[in-house]
């Protein structure tokens, strides 16, 4: 290619027979010409105002034109009659003679033209200036270069490549790539969606930040770790992310190290959140242990009231007769004490025998309208044994509402009461105890909460402590049949009793029954 430094002297000068061009009068200037000439690019030389002093072979043939055509005309004229006019910019600022003209330098611009066979191409404009000996600007020669093949590629690799963030950008899974820093270069709507993140916060910050401590460098050790899959792979996972708001989000999760040259240029990662799979599952292992707590209690039941009516007779009569003889027995007879111990025991084989017989289910509820606060204030009063309560706070978090519930009140305060001496038992004395309502309007239940700060229920007996006869406590002060109670009542109540939580700090146990909505919370249905 011809360098714009190169000085031209004397000026081109037209043969008179052919389309040849001379420059000059030296044998020199043949090279010049057949230089010119063998150009592999279709190239015009112009003089500053634009007409055309030369032309070579390449641009004749691909005109189809002869050199008379193309002589003294502007190259204005000449782009005209076949440029595609939005690509053009003859004219002013945009000129690129013009602009090289002023900026003394090599000058492109692109232009869609078509052919005179009605094709379509692509073409780039490439001007340099050509300056004299005084260095002022003499020519201007301008090469013609096809691009359409290139372009041609620039939009199938565009078309591909938006077809690709349309694919990211639309996939229900949060995908994001991070640079080499750990700076985020691609973050989808599902990943903005599931950290809280905006694609504008992006550059304020970093991969580690969607992560709990130390966790972002453990994912690229194993990433990294050819025993754990592939080197540069991570199969899926399950981890905790962090959100925009530091809330700990369980994902599963693969990643993958993105090489350019061999070397490590940036990671990207598929996140899907668990929360939904996890809650639907928990609800299933809860529904599945429902129904074989529900089995396993209507089996014991009915094995329990079998034995409880068979005591109940023998009971009877050993406390009839027992009471007939310490009536007939003289005060200080030395078998008083005796008899006194054997009806002691006779009647708290009868309180068991009652408890047998309310576990399963052998006495009807009688039903009736009350509110929850109501229920929980009595309970606490009906406690007799009130040198439990000494080194105990007790916190009524009531709720101000009048939540109305439709059940056996006896029944219930008997639940509450037994949840509240198992709280007591497990502060052994000194703890806070707290008793909650509450309900919940769009599912229409009420709620009782019974939390302690006790010594929680350990891991392998959580599942045991409504069997009846579960007991950890010692003999002759628990029949565990508390709980067992309380969950046969709460069945027959239509309601339901759970472990909400329990550990080092305490236990809370959750009673849940369906709220008798009053007309006038409807306000509605009073109108007229
Ligand atoms: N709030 C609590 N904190 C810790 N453990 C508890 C709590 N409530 C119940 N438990 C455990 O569950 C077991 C069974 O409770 P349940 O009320 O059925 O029987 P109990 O209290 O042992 O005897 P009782 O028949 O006198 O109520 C208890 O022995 C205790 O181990
Ligand atoms: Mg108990």
């Amino acid at each position: 290619m011809i360098k714009p430094q190169i000085n031209v002297n004397p000026l081109f000068t037209k043969h008179a027979s052919m389309h040849k061009t001379t420059i000059g009068d030296t044998t020199e200037s043949d090279w010049r010409l057949r230089v010119f000439d063998s150009l592999s690019f279709p190239t015009l030389i112009l003089k500053p105002d634009r007409t055309v002093i030369a032309v070579n072979q390449r641009f004749l043939e691909r005109n189809q034109t002869k050199e008379a055509d193309i002589i003294g005309r502007t190259c204005k004229d000449f782009f005209r009659q076949y440029s595609d006019k939005e690509h053009l910019s003859c004219t002013g600022a945009g000129c690129p003679l013009n602009k090289s003209l002023i900026s003394r330098s090599p000058q492109s611009t692109v232009l869609k033209t078509t052919t005179k066979q009605g094709k379509e191409i692509w073409e780039e404009r490439v001007l340099s200036p050509i300056f004299g000996d005084d260095g002022e600007v003499k020519y201007i020669i301008e090469s013609l270069r096809d691009i359409t093949a290139v372009k041609h590629l620039e939009k199938k690799y565009s078309d591909v490549r938006e077809l690709i963030d349309k694919v990211v950008q639309s996939s229900v899974s949060a995908i994001m790539a991070a640079g080499r820093k750990g700076e985020i270069i691609l973050m989808n709507q599902a990943a903005e969606d599931l950290f809280g993140y905006a694609v504008n916060d992006a550059q304020n910050i970093n991969i580690e930040d969607f992560y709990p401590a130390g966790v972002a460098r453990q994912i690229m050790k194993s990433l990294r770790d050819g025993n754990i899959g592939e080197t540069g792979k991570l199969p899926s996972t399950q981890v905790n992310v962090l959100t925009k708001d530091k809330e700990e989000i369980p994902v599963e999760m693969t990643a993958a190290i993105i090489y350019e040259d061999g070397k490590e240029a940036a990671t990207a990662a598929i996140f899907n959140d668990l929360r939904e799979k996890q809650a639907v599952q928990k609800k299933l292992e809860e529904a599945e242990s429902q129904l074989y707590q529900s089995e396993k209690l209507a089996s014991l039941g009915r094995l329990s009231a079998g034995v409880a009516h068979e005591i109940n007779n023998p009971l009877t009569s050993i406390l009839l007769y027992g009471n007939l003889m310490r009536e007939k027995l003289e005060k200080d007879h030395p078998l008083t004490d005796n008899l006194n111990y054997i009806l002691e025991d006779a009647e708290r084989c009868k309180d068991i025998v009652k408890n047998l017989l309310a576990y399963s289910r052998q006495t009807r509820p009688s039903k009736d309208d009350f509110y929850l606060n109501d229920l929980v204030s009595e309970s606490l009063r009906l406690i007799r044994d009130q040198k439990l309560f000494m080194n105990v706070e007790i916190i009524k978090d009531l709720d101000d509402h009048h939540i109305k519930v439709n059940a056996d009140k006896n029944q219930l305060c008997q639940v509450v009461i037994n949840l509240i001496i198992n709280a007591f038992d497990a502060m052994e004395g000194t703890g806070i105890l707290i008793l909650k309502t509450y309900r919940n309007r769009e599912t229409e239940k009420a709620f009782i909460e019974v939390t302690d700060t006790g010594s929680g229920i350990p891991h392998d007996n959580i599942s045991k402590v409504f069997d009846p006869f579960f007991t950890t406590k010692d003999v002759g002060k628990g029949t565990g049949l508390g709980l067992s109670m309380a969950y046969g009542i709460m069945e027959e109540n239509h309601g339901r009793i759970s472990i909400k939580s329990t550990g080092k700090k305490g236990t809370t146990i959750l009673l849940e029954l369906p709220e008798k909505i009053s007309s006038s919370e409807f306000p509605f249905m009073s109108i007229g």
